[in-house]
C-alpha cells in the first residue's frame, strides 16, 4: 500500500525521471500520485501515474530538474481519493510522503492546530509535515526524526525534504523502506555513491544497482549528495552494512503480452522448473535447515493472508499427508497467544511485508516465552521484513510479479510446499509438474467460457480435501479481476444451505482429481437443480458421469497436485472473464498489490 520514493543525486535529475521510476511500484496503490523537489517544485494528481507524468512540465522547463526529490502513489487509508489527500503533503518548507497509519493523528493534529498549523488534507500523514515544521529554524531535521519517532504512534515508512535544503530524511516503523545505493563509493559503508534511492521496495531501483540497506524499525536516515547516515531513535549514528540483493532487473514492461497477469500465468512453468533446480542446489542448505527445524517441531502452523492463505490451506494438506501436524489459519485469524512451545510457524508471503502476518510474527517473536517457538518464511521478494525476522526462510523465486493478482508466486509457493512435503514422504504423482501442458489445455476452454460466465452476477467453486483451497483460490481471483461475485466451498457444504441458492443455469465450478471423489455427487446435486456445471478434473466427463457445460481437462494426478492445476486454471478463468469484460487487469479497483496497514 503506497509506494513512496526518494532520490538523491551528485548530477541533477528530471522530475519525469522520478516518476518514472515511481510507475515501477505503481502496484503498491494507484489512487493519486506526487512529488515534490527540494528547490520547491510541487505537483499532485488523482489517478494513473502515466496520467501524472503527463502533466509534468518538459526536461528542459526551468522547474523541472532537481538534485533531491520525493514522490508517492497512493493507497488511501484516511481521507478519500482527492488531489488534497494526495501526497506529499507540505507544511512551511517541510514535505514528506508516507506509508502507513498514524493511529495518534487526531491527538497529534489537536495539539499542531493550537500551535497554528492550518490542515489541508483529510489524511492521518499530513501532521508529520506540521510537526517536521516545528524544526524550521534548526540547521538539520535530527532532532525532528526524533521527537517525530517518540510521538507517532502506528506504522510508517517517511521521507521528508525541506525547501531549499538538498537532504532527505527518512524514519521508518513497521512499513518497509530500503536505500539502494547507485554507482560507485565505499564497499562497506554508503559514503561516496553517485546517487541514491529511497523506496517501499527493491523493484524501484533493482535496474540500477544490487546494494540496498533495510532499515528496520525506529531508525532513521540522512541523505545527502555525499553519504547515507544511519542513526537509532535516540541520534546515535550506526554502522551502514549495504548488501547485495539478486532480483529482476527489467523494466517491468508487458512485453507482447496485453496484460501482466497473462504474462506472469505463461512464466509459471519456467518459475516452477526454476524452484525446483533452486532447491536443489542454492537453496539446498535452507531447505534441510527448514526440515530439521519441522522435524523437532511437535505442530506446524502455516499462515498466510489471501492468495497465501489458500497455499497455506494446501500446505496444511500437504504436510498432514506427510504425517505431520500440521493447521492452516488465515494471519487475522491467528492470534500470538495461540503459538505453543516447540510449535513451528510457517508464513507464507509473496511480498513478505503483509502487515496482518507482520503483526502476528512480532507478537510471536516478543513473547517472553517464546523459547523455541520457530518462525520461517516462504517469501517471493528478498530481504523483505518476513525473511530478515525468520529463523529460516525459503525463496520461492517467482520473480517480480506486478499484477495485483498473484499467480506464479501462488504456483511456486504450492511447488515449495510439495517439496517440504516429499521431504517427509509424501508422494507426488510427477518428478516433474506439467505446468506448460496445463496451461495449453485450459486456455482455449477459458477463452470459450469466458463471455458467459461474464454474463453473470454470481458463481460457486466447490472442491473438497485438497482440492478447497484450489477452490477458494479461484474465487478469490474471479472476484478479484473480474468483478463478479464467486464463492469458493468446500463441495459437502453445499446441500447444508448454499444450494438454496441453485437455480437455472448458474454457474457451479467443481473440482474433481478423479472418478472417486465426492465432490461428483455434489455436481450431480446441483446439476439436478438445473445449474450449469463446469468441470476441472483429473478425468473425462463419460468417467465422472457427469453432463459438465465444459471440461479443464488437467493432467490425473495426487489431489494436490490437481489442486495447483486447477488454481491455474481458475486464474485463466478469471483472466478471460475479466478482459471479456474490459476490466484494468492488472490494477483492480480499490487493491494493492503489497498490504502493509491493518
Ligand atoms: C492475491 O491475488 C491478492 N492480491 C492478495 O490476496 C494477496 O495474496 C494477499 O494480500 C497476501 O499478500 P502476500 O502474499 O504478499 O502476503
Ligand atoms: N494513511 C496514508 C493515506 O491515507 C497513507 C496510506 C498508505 O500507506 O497506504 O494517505
Amino acid at each position: 500500500m503506497c509506494g513512496i520514493l526518494g532520490m538523491v543525486s551528485k548530477d541533477s535529475f528530471s522530475v519525469r525521471e522520478l516518476v518514472s521510476r515511481l510507475q515501477r511500484l505503481e502496484y503498491r496503490g494507484y489512487d493519486s500520485a506526487g512529488c515534490a523537489t527540494a528547490e520547491g517544485f510541487l505537483r499532485r494528481k488523482v489517478g494513473s501515474i502515466s496520467g501524472f507524468l503527463a502533466s509534468l512540465p518538459e526536461d528542459a522547463a526551468p522547474d523541472a530538474t532537481t538534485c533531491a526529490a520525493i514522490a508517492h502513489t497512493r493507497w488511501a487509508t484516511h481521507g478519500g481519493i482527492a488531489e488534497q489527500n494526495a501526497h506529499p503533503h507540505c507544511a512551511g518548507d517541510v514535505c514528506i510522503v508516507h506509508n502507513g497509519i498514524i493511529e495518534n493523528f487526531l491527538e497529534l493534529k489537536e495539539e499542531l492546530e493550537l500551535k497554528g498549523a492550518i490542515f489541508r488534507s483529510e489524511t492521518d500523514s499530513e501532521v508529520i509535515a506540521h510537526f517536521l515544521q516545528q524544526y524550521a529554524a534548526e540547521p538539520d531535521l535530527h532532532k525532528g526524526m526524533q521527537d517525530l519517532m517518540e510521538r507517532l504512534h502506528g506504522t510508517y515508512a517517511i521521507i521528508a525534504l525541506r525547501k531549499g535544503d538538498p537532504r532527505l530524511w527518512v524514519a521508518k516503523k513497521d512499513s518497509p523502506v530500503v536505500l539502494g545505493i547507485v554507482g560507485s563509493g565505499g564497499s562497506a559503508s554508503a559514503d561516496g555513491y553517485s546517487s541514491y534511492i529511497v523506496s517501499s521496495d527493491i523493484f524501484a531501483f533493482s535496474d540500477l544497482t544490487r546494494k540496498a540497506v533495510f532499515l528496520e524499525d525506529f531508525q532513521y536516515l540522512m541523505i545527502d549528495a555525499k553519504s547515507a547516515r544511519l542513526y537509532d531513535r535516540k541520534g546515535k549514528q550506526l554502522p551502514v552494512k549495504p548488501k547485495e540483493f539478486h532480483w529482476e532487473s527489467h523494466n517491468g514492461g508487458k512485453m507482447h503480452y496485453e496484460h501482466h497477469m497473462i504474462k506472469e500465468i505463461y512464466e509459471v512453468p519456467d518459475v516452477a522448473r526454476n524452484l525446483e533446480e533452486s532447491l536443489a542446489g542454492p537453496q539446498a542448505a535452507s531447505l534441510s535447515r527448514m526440515i530439521s527445524l519441522l522435524r523437532e517441531s511437535s505442530r506446524i502452523i502455516l499462515l498466510g493472508s489471501g492468495t497465501s492463505y489458500h497455499a497455506a490451506l494446501l500446505g496444511r494438506h500437504l504436510l498432514t499427508a506427510a504425517g505431520l501436524d500440521a493447521y492452516a489459519y488465515a494471519s487475522t485469524d491467528f492470534d500470538a497467544s495461540m503459538a505453543r512451545s516447540h510449535d513451528a510457524i510457517i508464513a507464507i508471503s509473496q511480498s513478505g511485508e503483509t502487515m496482518d502476518l507482520l503483526v502476528t510474527l512480532k507478537a510471536i517473536a516478543a513473547r517472553p516465552d517464546r523459547g523455541d517457538i520457530r518462525i520461517m518464511g516462504l517469501v517471493n521478494v528478498p530481504h523483505s521484513s518476513i525473511e530478515r525476522m525468520a529463523d529460516c526462510c525459503i525463496r520461492v523465486e517467482a520473480g517480480q510479479e506486478v499484477c495485483v493478482a498473484a499467480t506464479k508466486s501462488f504456483a511456486n509457493q504450492i511447488v515449495a510446499l510439495l517439496t517440504l512435503a516429499k521431504a517427509f514422504g509424501f508422494k507426488t504423482t510427477y518428478a516433474r509438474l506439467p505446468l506448460a501442458e496445463v496451461i495449453e489445455q485450459a486456455e482455449p476452454v477459458a477463452q470459450e467460457i469466458a463471455p458467459w460466465l461474464a454474463s453473470k452476477q454470481s458463481m460457486y467453486i466447490i472442491g473438497a480435501g485438497a482440492c478447497y483451497p484450489a477452490a477458494m483460490e479461484m474465487a478469490l481471483k474471479i472476484k478479484e479481476v473480474s468483478y463478479i461475485h464467486a464463492e469458493g466451498m468446500l463441495a459437502g457444504e453445499l446441500k447444508h444451505g448454499t444450494l438454496a441458492l441453485i437455480e437455472k443455469d448458474v454457474p457451479v465450478i467443481a473440482i474433481i482429481p478423479d472418478a472417486k471423489s465426492h465432490t461428483v455427487s455434489s455436481v450431480k446435486e446441483v446439476e439436478a437443480r438445473g445449474a450449469s456445471s463446469v468441470l476441472v478434473a483429473g478425468a473425462d466427463k463419460a468417467e465422472l458421469g457427469l453432463k459438465g457445460k465444459a471440461l479443464f481437462r488437467v493432467p490425473a494426478g495426487s489431489d494436490a497436485e490437481v489442486s495447483l492445476f486447477a488454481a491455474i486454471c481458475g486464474q485463466l478463468i478469471a483472466y478471460y472473464t475479466a478482459k471479456h469484460l474490459d476490466r484494468p487487469i492488472d490494477k483492480p479497483r480499490n487493491l494493492a498489490k503489497s498490504v502493509t496497514v491493518l
